[in-house]
């Protein structure tokens, strides 16, 4: 089967090389040349664990930016290009279309295109009218949405190991298809209508960003009242109806997803009449957790100007390089404007901050680096390299040793009974 895949971003690149381990014939397409010329020599163009061994080794695979001849040939297309949101918090398709006017430009034969970017209710309709209308009329296609539900830094486990393959089509004939092609990945396959597997993206990821931005609410509670929340959630999670995933408490979730997928969703539902009310409160909480810290900061000193602080953890996430909508830049944001000399350390996000905050910020090699002389220090990702450092190094290190700690990365009596004046989340 010729597989053609469109975008090769996080999900686009980790597709392919996936479909391509299972012996597929693919090909990726971007108009980005340069991630392009990188990914013919073998080198991932952001950073995914297993990514580059996977590319060193395959030769299923090949990435031009001639989507011309990949289209002209392929079976079967999927389409991962990014749905970015609008101001309005709607997602915006202009890429989505792009590519789907490309396609139909040069498909010489009949072909399935597959949506797997995440996109609104009822566009997978929408790009088939286009389609339909746009191709030659001897050319049969027909739309399929088939929604990623991989996380970054797991990505390709997440692919492999799906825990369900969501198969959105309008024939039986055309959802077979896609059964064919990812059965050698023996995972459980859902089929449903089109709009319901659009419907079921959303909800999945909105639900996920309740349960974070629920217990964060819950947290912030814990504080006023003298509770703890890392004693509430294991307490909680014995039941299996709550279960133990997503209910750390820290400063909000970031990332390419949920951010956007709550906004479009909320958007979506006030445009038909019905507001989510509870996507907005996940919305809105999450929006507050984000500088919920500084605030408490803000309390201490009142002003940072002049301060030497340090940020350690940019990405929104460990795991993965990526900084889009990740705390930390609105925190340093804040801090900037308030006059603060800000060093940072990431073990992996270093060039992607810079690209950011250019010699606006000093960039540490260590932790250690980052934290001497230092007079408050921050901590908003919960990387390994940043859990590992010795509470002890923290006073040793620091000229004033605050500790502010979104991702509750330390034991609290650890922290003070090393001397250390230490913040953290929904902790007495
Ligand atoms: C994905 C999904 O597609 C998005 O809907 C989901 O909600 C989040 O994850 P992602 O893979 O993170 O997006 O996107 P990105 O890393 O921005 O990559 C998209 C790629 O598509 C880029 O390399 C871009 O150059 C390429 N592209 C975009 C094209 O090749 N052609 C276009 O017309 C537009
Ligand atoms: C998410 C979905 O999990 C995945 O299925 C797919 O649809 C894409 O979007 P991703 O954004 O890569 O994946 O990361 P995820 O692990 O879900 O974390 C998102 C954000 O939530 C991060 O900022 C993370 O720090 C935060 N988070 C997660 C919490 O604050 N607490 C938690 O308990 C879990």
């Amino acid at each position: 089967m010729k597989i053609a895949i469109a975008g090769t971003g996080y999900v686009g690149l980790v597709t392919g090389i996936c479909l391509a381990e299972i012996g597929h014939e693919v090909v990726c397409v971007d108009k980005n040349q340069k991630k392009i010329e990188l990914l013919k020599l073998g080198i991932p163009p952001f950073y995914e664990n297993g990514l580059e061994g996977l590319l060193k080794k395959n030769h299923n695979i090949l990435f031009t930016s001639d989507f011309k001849t990949a289209y002209k040939e392929a079976e079967i297309i999927f389409i991962a290009v990014e749905t970015p949101e609008n101001v309005d918090g709607s997602a915006n398709l202009t890429y989505v279309y792009e590519v789907s006017n490309e396609i139909t430009e040069n498909l010489q034969s009949d072909c399935s295109i597959v949506l797997k970017s995440t996109v609104p209710v009822g566009t997978s309709d929408e790009v088939e009218r286009f389609m339909k209308k746009n191709v030659s009329n001897n050319i049969n296609i027909e739309v399929l949405s088939n929604p990623e539900f991989l996380s970054q830094g797991t990505a390709i486990r997440d692919t492999m190991e799906a825990s369900r393959i969501i198969i959105g089509a309008n024939s039986q004939e055309a959802a077979n298809l896609l059964k064919q092609i990812y059965a050698p990945f023996n995972r459980p396959f859902v089929i449903t209508s089109r709009t319901s597997a659009e419907m079921i993206k959303y909800a999945s990821n909105d639900f996920l960003a309740l349960k974070i931005s629920f217990i964060n609410d819950i947290a912030n509670l814990c504080e006023l009242v003298g509770a703890d929340i890392g004693e509430v959630t294991h307490g909680m999670s014995f039941d299996d109806r709550i279960g133990t995933k997503f209910l750390n408490a820290g400063i909000g979730y970031g990332g390419s997803c949920f951010p956007k997928d709550t906004k479009s969703l909320h958007w979506l539902s006030k445009d038909r009449g019905y507001e989510l009310r509870t996507v907005r409160a996940a919305i809105e909480v999450n929006e507050l957790q984000k500088t919920r810290l500084i605030q408490k900061a803000k309390k201490q000193f009142s002003s940072f100007n002049g301060i030497k602080v340090t940020v350690l953890g940019l990405t929104f996430k460990p795991g993965t390089d990526d900084l889009r909508e990740a705390p930390s830049i609105n925190n340093i944001d804040i801090l900037l404007g308030e006059g603060a000399i800000v060093e940072v350390y990431d073990p992996v996000g270093m060039d992607n901050v810079k690209k950011i905050y250019s010699n606006k910020v000093t960039y540490a090699k260590t932790p250690e680096i980052a934290l001497q002389d230092s007079e408050v220090c921050f901590i908003f990702t919960e990387w390994d390299q940043i859990k590992q450092i010795e509470p002890s190094q923290f006073k040793k290190l620091m000229k004033s040793p605050n500790v502010y700690d979104g991702r509750n990365c330390y034991r609290r009596s650890d922290m003070i009974d090393s001397g250390i004046n230490y913040n953290s989340i929904g902790r007495p």
